[in-house]
């Protein structure tokens, strides 16, 4: 589509929130109101995108900034907040007079871009199009007004007869028109209304006036264009965009213990035959592989699952942006926790309060309780024993740790980083290495055995 402008309006307080950050910085889905708006704007390719801002302005700049929003995202501030028109007219010098202004609300996160290309369809380049909705409870709404399939009016709430006020058609708040037009309409708009606001809505009063046409586009699906006032309607559309993701990823074959409780804040990309138990949370970028199984209670961020492995209850993964990969038939948790960087093989068993940060576990390599592995390497088949940590700190440098391939770790080791574990090698448990061992010998670096015959535990002085 060209020349297509998208203004957006995010000015508006949200007193309703009672929260210190702007309303269209709360997040839904992992993401922040207004990104998942300018992600849909985004979509249709538009010429630019026009945010306008007011009421934590900077914050929101900021943070559409840092977001992955098109490079032609501009900002226009609209101080003090007078209304929707005046937010629009704020936008006037900086949008061309040719082409198109679709008109979005910042609240309003589940708007599609199909709805809105259909929108664009019904402007047609020439015609003031409206996105309407039928609601049961239309108050405080603006309703439409109609006479036949021409549009005459939207009337506010506030401002509307007891007859309009039965009208449950109303205005969605979206809106396509063409630019030299809106402009000449939005220099005519006045405040003399119940609100003394300047009504972004009554640019359909002058397009009839003048004789133009005023479509409304009917929007069947309701969720994508309910807006957030409140924290109860945060959450309700909350849920109602979790259940939504649910339902498609069951329609992919994905089998969910409970598609009421799961969680998606961002992508989740799955093979065939994933099983996802309940309560589990994912975030950013998660790749799941055939016959991956997911136990309850899982929180899983940035992270490759590969076909075939078992994540169990209460797994911690969080790949941030280095990443967490878990190799082919892996077996990982109840309990366990992967940090950025965790590279685990095919067939490697990772089990209860294990840590991994930033280290490679060599095919079938395990570690299967209480242990810490921080940036090391492990070779295959490496057995690495209950409590044994990797000292990889020495309070201002992290140093690394090479355990080759068939090593047996007793238990409760400490291996002091730098330090290499030769191939085939054993460390006896309760050692602290310090230095490289040689292939295939046995290292025990602890204080032997003693044992006094007789002894006697000394007893209390009496008073
Ligand atoms: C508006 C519509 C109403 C429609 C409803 C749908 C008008 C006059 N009325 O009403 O017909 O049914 O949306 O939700 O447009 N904003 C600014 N600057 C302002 C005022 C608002 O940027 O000065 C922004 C808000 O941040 C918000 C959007 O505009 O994103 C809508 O404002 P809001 O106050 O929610 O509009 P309503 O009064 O609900
Ligand atoms: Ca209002």
């Amino acid at each position: 589509m060209t020349g297509v402008d998208v203004v957006i309006m995010a000015a508006g307080k949200g007193t309703r929130m009672k929260s210190r950050r702007p309303k269209v910085l709360h997040r839904l889905a992992g993401r922040g109101l207004i990104e998942h708006v300018v992600r849909c704007a985004a979509a249709l390719d538009p010429r630019t995108v026009v945010l306008i801002t007011g009421h934590g302005a900077d914050e929101v700049e900021r943070a559409v900034r840092a977001s992955d929003a098109p490079a032609n995202t501009g900002f226009v501030r609209q101080e003090p907040q007078l209304g929707t028109g005046h937010a629009v007219q704020q936008a006037v010098p900086v949008l061309p007079d040719d082409g198109v202004a679709l008109i979005l609300n910042g609240d309003v996160p589940l708007i599609q871009p199909e709805t809105l290309r259909a929108l664009l369809d019904a402007c047609g380049g020439e015609r003031l199009a409206l996105l309407g909705v039928e609601l049961p409870d239309p108050t405080g709404y603006g309703r439409i007004v109609r006479d036949g399939d021409q549009v005459t009016a939207i009337v506010e709430h506030k401002d509307a007869t007891e007859a309009q006020r039965r009208i449950r058609e109303v205005y969605t708040g979206f809106m396509a028109v063409p630019n030299g037009l809106l402009k000449r309409w939005l220099g005519l708009l006045t405040n003399d209304n119940a609100q003394r606001e300047y009504y972004l809505t009554d640019v359909v009063k002058h397009a009839v006036a003048e004789g133009a046409s005023v479509v409304a586009v009917d929007c069947a699906d309701r969720l994508q264009v309910e807006g957030v006032n409140s924290p109860v309607q945060l959450a309700q559309l909350e849920r109602a965009y979790q259940l939504r993701h649910a339902e498609k990823l069951m329609e992919q074959g994905v089998r969910l213990a409970d598609p009421a409780r799961i969680d998606v804040r961002g992508s989740l990309q799955c093979g065939q035959d994933v099983e996802i138990d309940v309560g589990c949370v994912f975030e950013g970028d998660v790749v799941l592989g055939d016959n991956v199984r997911i136990g309850p209670n899982c929180v899983i961020a940035n992270a490759v699952i590969e076909a075939g492995a078992e994540i169990q209850a209460f797994t911690h993964m969080n790949g941030e942006a280095a990443g967490v990969r878990v190799g082919e038939g892996a077996q990982v948790g109840p309990f366990a926790r992967l940090r950025p960087g965790a590279q685990l093989g095919p067939e490697v068993h990772i089990g209860n309060f294990v840590e991994v940060k930033n280290s490679t576990l060599a095919r079938g390599a395990k570690a299967n309780h209480l242990a810490y592995l921080g940036d090391s390497q492990v070779g295959e088949k490496v057995n690495y024993g209950a409590g044994s940590i990797t000292a990889n700190y020495d309070g201002a440098n992290k140093h690394r740790t090479v355990i080759e391939d068939e090593v047996h770790v007793g238990s409760n080791c400490v291996l002091v980083a730098p330090v290499r574990i030769g191939r085939g090698g054993t460390v006896g448990a309760g050692s602290t290495i310090t230095r490289d061992t040689e292939p295939g010998t046995l290292t025990v670096a602890r204080g032997r055995q003693a044992s006094i015959a007789g002894w006697k535990r000394p007893l209390k002085a009496k008073k």
